[in-house]
């Protein structure tokens, strides 16, 4: 990692509304990659948090006849309720409004404005303006001449005087940039998207607004509010310590994954890095952009009834099979479409005639012909190729996990189901419990089954944390499968004869289509 920390972010939601199952798609994923670091030994540091400035949430707020602050704190509780309930393992939680943040943001404004190249100035702007995106727009980038490319809806027309931040001359830096470390951006289709953004010129950005005041004064000009891109792209310093901690700062930054969508990959490709450079700070490592997600092949809003809210799914699907469908169905990089069939559809295949009738056979079988009790491998090579399976696949889930191939990481662990399902059909225990001479051999199946089992246990936790507990505490090992390390947890034969299982509940109930 060639620092301390495995540093890990989020995009920071927008506080103008609750969440819905596009936002939770980037969460999901986001934890799955911090959890599987954890699990790996690193120290991970994963940030999340609101977006809580700007005119966007400042007319959410009016629409409510609230002030931006009180709107702010009632969508708080919105958001975090969500990701408790997804298992949303993170290490910080930032809110824009917070004082270690205004902090953060002055230090960073002054510091570029500081550089001693004049890369703040003082400008006039006039130009057509997408509340939705908090951006500017040139007339060239418009769908018919006025609306905006990403929301399709009217651009507004804004002029005001402003601060500028001199992107332009930038361009040059960045390029070197990407050069260097052709790893900075990913997938490869946005990293040629970010290099053309750049080689087709960057032009000045207005960092500053006068028309409204939701926002962090300017240092230097109390009569200016922050632009909410150039204070909320400082969120992932301000948690690293930029302007309270420099010794911390030091060990998280630069962060190693800034996982955002697809949309909002000009502001940390091009903005950011830049802004940074400008502030004498190192860029980030890396930019993972994934895809849109849509549903019923439309993009979601509330207007045609498609924007989900996560709950509705949870509810019905439970969290665990939530976050396997998110990570399991789409690749990680590419668009994708939620519809209700498919979600059923992988949950009955994959979950609950996968890994939870596996489990639920070998538990029950143990149960029938070992009172529950974990007996010994008494028969050399019983356990076939099992090990030697798992092994393999072990090694190519931590190499998936290194490189961001997600799917295929689940689907590296879904192989040890299937080849432990094929191998109770070679093995037939359940005929050779009829024959008493044939003890050893049972035991010995069961054995390697249940160790199996354990190993999965372990590769799951990353992607379905409470099932892999349920998992664990139903083959009866000691602590947590939180607590186990890779690689040393997945070696073959840790699992204890005398251990004392115990079927319980199904891990994932077959659901009516
Ligand atoms: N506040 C900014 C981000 C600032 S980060 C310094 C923002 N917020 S957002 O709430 O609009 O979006 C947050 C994240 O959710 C973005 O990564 C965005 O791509 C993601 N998604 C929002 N809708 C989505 C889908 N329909 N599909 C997939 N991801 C989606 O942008």
């Amino acid at each position: 990692m060639g620092r301390d920390v495995f540093y890990i972010t989020t995009p920071i939601y927008y506080a103008n509304d609750v969440p819905h199952i596009g936002h939770a798609y980037n969460a999901v994923n986001t934890d799955f990659i911090a959890r599987y670091h954890r699990l790996r030994g690193d120290r991970v540091f994963h940030l999340t948090g609101t977006d809580e400035h700007g005119l966007k949430v400042a007319r959410a707020a009016e629409a409510q006849g609230l002030s931006p602050q009180q709107w702010v704190d009632q969508m708080d509780v919105r958001w975090r309720e969500v990701w408790a309930r997804l298992d949303i393992g993170y290490d910080d939680y930032i809110r824009t409004t917070e004082r270690r943040h205004y902090e953060a943001v002055a230090k960073i404004l002054q510091a570029v404005r500081d550089n001693g190249r004049g890369d703040i100035y003082l400008g006039h702007y006039e130009g057509l303006y997408c509340v939705p995106c908090e951006a500017y727009y040139v007339e060239a980038d418009l769908l018919d001449g006025s609306l905006c490319p990403v929301h399709e809806r009217p651009v507004e027309s804004f002029r005001e005087d402003n601060y500028f931040f001199r992107l332009s001359a930038y361009a040059d830096r960045l390029l070197e940039h990407y050069d260097a470390h052709p790893e900075a951006v990913q997938p490869e289709t946005r990293r040629n998207e970010v290099l053309s953004l750049i080689r087709g010129g960057l032009q000045d950005f207005s960092i500053s607004r006068t028309t409204f005041d939701w926002g962090v004064p300017l240092p230097w000009d109390e009569t200016h509010v922050t632009y909410v891109w150039f204070d909320a792209l400082t969120n992932y310093i301000t948690a690293a310590g930029y302007a309270s901690d420099q010794t911390r700062f030091a060990q998280l930054w630069p962060a190693n994954i800034h996982s955002i969508g697809k949309d909002i990959l000009r502001f940390h490709a091009v903005y950011w890095p830049a802004m940074l450079m400008a502030a004498g700070v190192e860029p980030p490592t890396q930019v993972w952009a994934h895809g849109y997600l849509t549903v019923g092949g439309k993009k979601m809003s509330k207007t045609n009834l498609t924007g989900i809210h996560p709950f509705e799914l949870v509810d019905h699907f439970g969290v665990d099979s939530y976050r396997y469908f998110w990570i399991r169905q789409i690749s990680w990089g590419s668009d994708g479409d939620f519809s209700w069939e498919a979600m059923v559809e992988r949950h009955n295949a994959d979950l609950a005639n996968g890994l939870g009738n596996l489990a639920s056979r070998v538990l029950a079988m143990l149960g029938s012909y070992f009172d529950g009790v974990v007996p010994s491998a008494a028969l050399e090579g019983c356990e076939a190729d099992l090990p030697s399976v798992i092994s393999d696949a072990a090694e190519r889930y931590d190499a998936h996990m290194l490189a961001v191939e997600l799917q295929s990481a689940v689907v590296t662990v879904w192989s040890i189901v299937d080849r432990l399902n094929g191998y109770l059909v070679e093995k037939e225990p359940w005929k050779t419990a009829k024959d008493p001479d044939r003890r050893p051999e049972l035991a010995s199946v069961l054995f390697a089954a249940a160790e199996s089992l354990r190993i999965l246990a372990v590769l799951i936790q990353p992607i379905m944390p409470a099932a892999a507990e349920r998992l664990w505490d139903q083959l009866g090992l000691p602590g947590t499968a939180a607590e186990q390390r890779v690689p040393e947890a997945v070696a073959w034969g840790q699992i204890e004869p005398g251990t004392v299982t115990h079927k319980g509940e199904s891990l994932f109930p077959r659901l009516e289509a």
